[in-house]
């Protein structure tokens, strides 16, 4: 049976406990490939993954290869296939007194997190690993990561699947289609609120969905907000943050990746940028992406951009030149 090594960094967490029986349950990777896990916690918590190993065991699925715990990042992530880094600090904790509030804190204590966990897979990874950031903030995490990795074989991406997904959702519910009918969705920039869900580019049965819905109001001023503030929603409504459509969405990326695109049809996910649309060199964003099903990820060209569109990735676009200036000094 074909193996593959999968790390998943915040194991304990509950993103992890929705996310980990698909990984190994042959979903993900495919039936007859069986898939060793390594779960990767902190020191305080890595305990419990004991608990989350029997219970996959119990699963008793034939795809589960071997599975440890462990609160060491290099022996996590050795001769990894996949890294999913989920581990990271919830905004609202409190550290030595101080509750965190602030996205720049944020974004400090999470970057360190991931400068170390950068230079463990860039180093002991495979030289074609795929990494997936889902940690927020997943885009700035993720130019950390990449920049400390120093891998060039290596492809990093920062998760944007969940938008993409809400967006379909919300634009099926809108022109009373089935989700199925929903193609060609990109959120373009930053996993934040200044995230452009594309409602002109997505398709509902072959045609524009802005055409089909109609209803330029609608767009700008119920749809762009519903699915830029749906995360706060859901932790409004659910007293948590959204977990199993997190995990869903992590899922549905490695699959984007390890399968050939459907013809004419794009998925989304942020990606180091090189130029293309006009976004400068340097952070990682929001994108069409491809894939030929052999572990070759290439941005869509040539998709158009109206005035409305240019405008809001001009927004996410600056979020982002602010946040990597916030880091400047772990890069
Ligand atoms: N990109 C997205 O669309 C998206 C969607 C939902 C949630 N998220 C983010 O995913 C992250 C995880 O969410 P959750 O609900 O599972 O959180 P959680 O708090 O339930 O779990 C996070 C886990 O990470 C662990 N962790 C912290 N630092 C770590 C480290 N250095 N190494 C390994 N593990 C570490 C914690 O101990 C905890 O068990 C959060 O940052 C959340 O904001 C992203």
């Amino acid at each position: 049976m074909k193996e593959i090594n999968v790390a998943v960094t915040g194991g304990a967490g509950q993103i992890a406990y929705s996310l980990l029986p698909r990984l190994v349950s042959g979903e993900t990777f495919g039936k007859g490939v069986k898939v060793n896990l390594r779960l990767i916690e902190i020191p305080q918590v890595v305990e419990k993954l004991e608990g989350t190993i029997m219970e996959l065991i119990d699963c008793g699925f034939d795809e589960t290869g071997n599975l440890l715990a462990t609160a060491d990042i290099e022996e996590g992530v050795k001769d990894a296939d996949w890294v999913l880094l989920v581990g990271s600090i919830p905004r609202g904790i409190v550290i030595d007194g101080k509750k965190i509030e602030e996205r720049s804190d944020l974004l400090r204590i999470n970057g360190g997190i991931f400068t170390d966990q950068g230079e463990a897979i860039g180093k002991l990874a495979k030289s074609d690993c795929k990494i997936l950031v889902v940690g927020n903030p997943a885009n700035t995490n993720a130019l950390i990561g990449m920049t400390k990795a120093q891998n060039t074989g290596q492809q990093w991406f920062a998760m944007t699947a969940l938008d993409a997904n809400r967006a379909k959702a919300q634009l099926a519910i809108k022109a009373g289609k089935d989700i199925s009918e929903v193609t060609n969705m990109v959120i373009w920039g930053n996993h934040s609120p200044t995230m452009y869900p594309d409602p002109y580019n997505a398709l509902i049965a072959g045609q524009s969905a802005a055409d089909v819905i109609n209803d330029e109001n609608w767009i700008e001023n119920e749809y762009l907000p519903l699915v830029q503030q749906r995360g706060k929603a859901v932790i409004d409504a659910r007293g948590a943050s959204s977990a199993a459509s997190a995990a869903n969405a992590a899922i549905d990326t490695v699959k984007s990746v390890e399968s050939k695109t459907p013809e004419g049809d794009w998925f989304s996910a942020a990606v180091a940028s090189d130029g293309s649309y006009g976004i400068p060199e340097g952070i990682i964003f929001g994108y069409p992406l491809r894939s030929d099903g052999n572990g070759n990820v290439e941005i869509v060209q040539g998709v158009e951009l109206n005035e409305f569109a240019k405008s809001k990735i001009e927004v996410t676009t600056q979020e982002l030149k602010e946040e990597k200036e916030a880091v400047k000094d772990l890069l």
